[in-house]
């Protein structure tokens, strides 16, 4: 579908999914520890987007096709070397372990798109800066966002912090527009050329959400249609923000309460 400019009221919607959909992550902060299966991980989120929030999880019964299953849970789980869409399991998280937690709830019709890598444990070094990297990559998108800069500009943005720190950046899988549809255009990737690609407008919404490889940027998807993995087996992380681009620059409707812009 195409691309959808947010009336001042919608954006006030898309304000209030953000807010709900960033308070999520801010539940499971202390919920997340050594030992904690990703499937209670979800169970605690669907119980609080459900009845504390009143929202819907986005994710759930999400995009079934020939080709794949809808999804089966309310939220997305990613452990070290899965890049995105891990589904939650009874598999308990351990010591060392790295987890990407991919939040999307609808509320009032509107959808707020983020996600948080957490650190189990004490992650090692090399984890660590994977981590690291992959947020400074977003915070360097979403501070290039304002109405006239091109979408390669983002882009760019992201690919130097990630390149330049000696990591690859995922080709297969983008940002994207999102608003009363989950995934609306347009694109939003991680990579490209200063000047290029479409005007920001004033009004847009979309999510920003760099996957970094330590590795190779190639991906595999699992036989169970969902659970994207890096080729070569090293650790990948993802952070996601929803973005709103207003008249003098960018908000970003997702931020939480332990974040400073
Ligand atoms: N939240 C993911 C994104 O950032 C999409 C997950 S689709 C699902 O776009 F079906 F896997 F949940
Ligand atoms: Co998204
Ligand atoms: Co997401």
């Amino acid at each position: 579908m195409g691309i959808t400019i947010k009336t001042p009221a919608e954006q006030d919607a898309m304000r209030a999914a953000g807010r709900a959909a960033a308070s999520v992550l801010e539940h499971l902060q202390s919920f997340v520890k050594p030992g904690v299966t990703t499937g209670a991980i979800n169970d605690h989120a669907h119980q609080y987007v459900s009845e504390v929030l009143g929202c819907i999880p986005a994710p759930l019964g999400y995009g079934g096709t020939a080709d794949r299953p809808p999804f089966p849970k309310s939220l997305c789980t990613s452990v070290n070397h899965v890049v995105c869409h891990g589904i939650p399991s009874d598999k308990p998280l351990k010591k060392g372990d790295i987890v990407n937690v991919d939040v999307t709830v609808i509320k009032d019709g509107f959808h707020g798109d983020t996600s948080f890598m957490f650190m189990v444990g004490e992650p090692g070094v090399l984890a660590k800066r994977l981590v690291n990297t992959a947020r400074e990559a977003m915070w360097a998108g979403i501070r290039v966002v304002r109405p006239g800069a091109r979408l390669g500009d983002i882009g760019h943005a992201v690919q130097q912090v990630i390149e330049r720190a000696g990591y690859s950046v995922v080709r297969d899988y983008c940002g994207h527009g999102i608003g009363r549809v989950f995934h609306e255009d347009p694109q939003i990737l991680h990579y490209g050329k200063p000047g290029t690609g479409m005007e920001l407008q004033e009004g847009m919404t979309f999510t920003i959400e760099p996957m970094v490889n330590a590795g190779r940027f190639e991906t595999r998807l699992l036989p169970d249609g969902w659970t994207v993995v890096t080729k070569d087996h090293s650790l990948s992380a993802q952070w996601e923000h929803t973005v709103l681009v207003t008249k003098d620059g960018v908000e970003v409707l997702t931020l939480r309460s332990d974040e400073t812009p």
